[in-house]
């Protein structure tokens, strides 16, 4: 046998190691395969030739089919083509992108704001850039990967606190501040988690890390355009609770409500400065296509406008009446999980939905903890009042007894 290996190859021996990996993944359920969508027309999906009313996507004002979106794209392609052909320091920046972080900044009661190609680059790029060897980054435990992958690769000391565990965060700032008065200590949150829907305790944050002199990162890409005050909803939770002038960096994505594509990051004119001066992922990579921003500019419109206010409205109402109905508590999101614990329960609570004509996926490990395995509910507001009852009588009748916690 240690001659047969002997005998291969580096990319067979490597290929060898990865085929094991994923025979484990897929003897502890944990094996993905993505769904290939031929069609999708609001919350209607058609795979594999059959039709699905979806509960899975981050669409949560039903803005990536808003016709608005398309007309915005189609207009500003002539001009500058579909991509951007270069990074934002060279030919990459137009009219489109610029005005979209104006914009984006007056939203968010911000100095500047700095686009990047997505969500995940906004925030590995500002962590990685801002914070140094010598840093202390502390993260809420159930922080998303980006968060997670910036503060690793910030090379900073990393603290993890509990899940929105006040107390916790409170130890580690009191660490850390001990370490030196000078350090620069920075405080990771989501404002809406993205896996299981709640909320940080953002006043109670915001206090801490003033109190010990720390800097503030929010990550609201759950939370624009569902939570925020009325017709302020790109404000998210932080403008929502008033604390824009609080928050030291605010990212987030136009991927989710916004309906398009991108990430950004809102914060002083010094700071975003310094992230173009210095961020890599904005540096070297190609500028988002110019239509993508022209639709996203149209989705941060419709958001702000009456009509915006009613598609919030609407997702809230349809939020309360899944809630009311599956969860029997309030929620403070649109997302609501459904949790089985068991990777196989989880997946079979998927498979039966989508016998019946619903699509939700199993979120597992390392997505979620092991064992906490779940249906990831999304509401949006293209839902109708019709489809989420047929939907929630459907869950109750076949497997609400299996939810071991929400
Ligand atoms: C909490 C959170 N942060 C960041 C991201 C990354 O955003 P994007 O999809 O634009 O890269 C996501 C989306 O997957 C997310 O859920």
């Amino acid at each position: 046998m240690n001659d047969l290996l002997e005998e291969l190859s580096s990319s067979q021996k490597l290929e060898q190691q990865l085929l094991k990996e994923l025979y484990e993944l897929k003897k502890k359920n944990l094996w993905r395969s993505p769904p290939l969508i031929e069609k999708v027309s609001g919350v209607h999906l058609l795979i594999d030739g059959s039709n699905y009313c979806h509960f899975a996507s981050n669409d949560y004002l039903g803005l990536s089919n808003h016709a608005a979106l398309g007309e915005a794209a189609q207009k500003v392609a002539p001009y500058f083509g579909y991509g951007a052909t270069a990074s934002r320091l060279l030919l990459g920046n137009t009219k489109e992108h610029q005005l979209l972080e104006e914009e984006l900044a007056e939203s968010k009661q911000c100095e500047a704001a700095l686009l990047f190609p997505s969500g995940f680059a906004a925030a590995t790029g500002t962590i990685t850039t801002l914070m140094k060897r010598e840093s202390v980054i502390i993260l809420d435990k159930l922080a998303h990967a980006s968060l997670i992958d910036g503060a690793r690769a910030s090379k900073a000391i990393i603290r993890v606190f509990r899940h929105n565990d006040i107390n916790h965060l409170e130890e580690h700032l009191r660490w850390a501040r001990a370490l030196s008065p000078k350090r620069d200590i920075l405080v990771v949150t989501e404002s809406v988690f993205s896996m299981d829907g709640d909320i940080a305790p953002l006043h109670e944050i915001v206090d801490l890390k003033d109190r010990y002199g720390a800097l503030l990162f929010v990550d609201e890409a759950h939370a624009l355009g569902v939570r925020g005050k009325p017709y302020h909803r790109l404000g998210g939770l932080v403008g929502e609770l008033g604390l824009s002038d609080r928050v030291d960096l605010q990212m987030g994505t136009l991927s989710k409500a916004v309906g398009a594509a991108g990430g950004y990051l809102c914060a002083s004119r010094i700071i975003v400065d310094y992230l173009l001066h210095h961020a890599r992922n904005f540096i070297y990579t190609t500028a988002a296509p110019p239509p993508l921003i022209a639709a996203a500019r149209a989705g941060v419109r419709i958001i702000n406008s009456e009509e915006g206010e009613f598609l919030a409205l609407k997702l809230w109402k349809n939020i309360h009446q899944l809630t009311t109905a599956l969860l029997k508590k309030k929620a403070s999101s649109a997302i609501l999980p459904l949790i089985f614990g068991e990777e196989e329960k989880a997946l079979l609570a998927a498979s039966l939905l989508r016998q019946a004509g619903y699509w939700v996926p199993a979120i597992r490990y390392p997505t979620v903890a092991r064992k906490k395995a779940r249906l990831r509910i999304t509401m949006t507001a293209a839902h109708t009042e019709e489809e989420i009852k047929c939907f929630t009588q459907y869950c109750q009748l076949h497997f609400l007894g299996n939810v071991n916690s929400q």
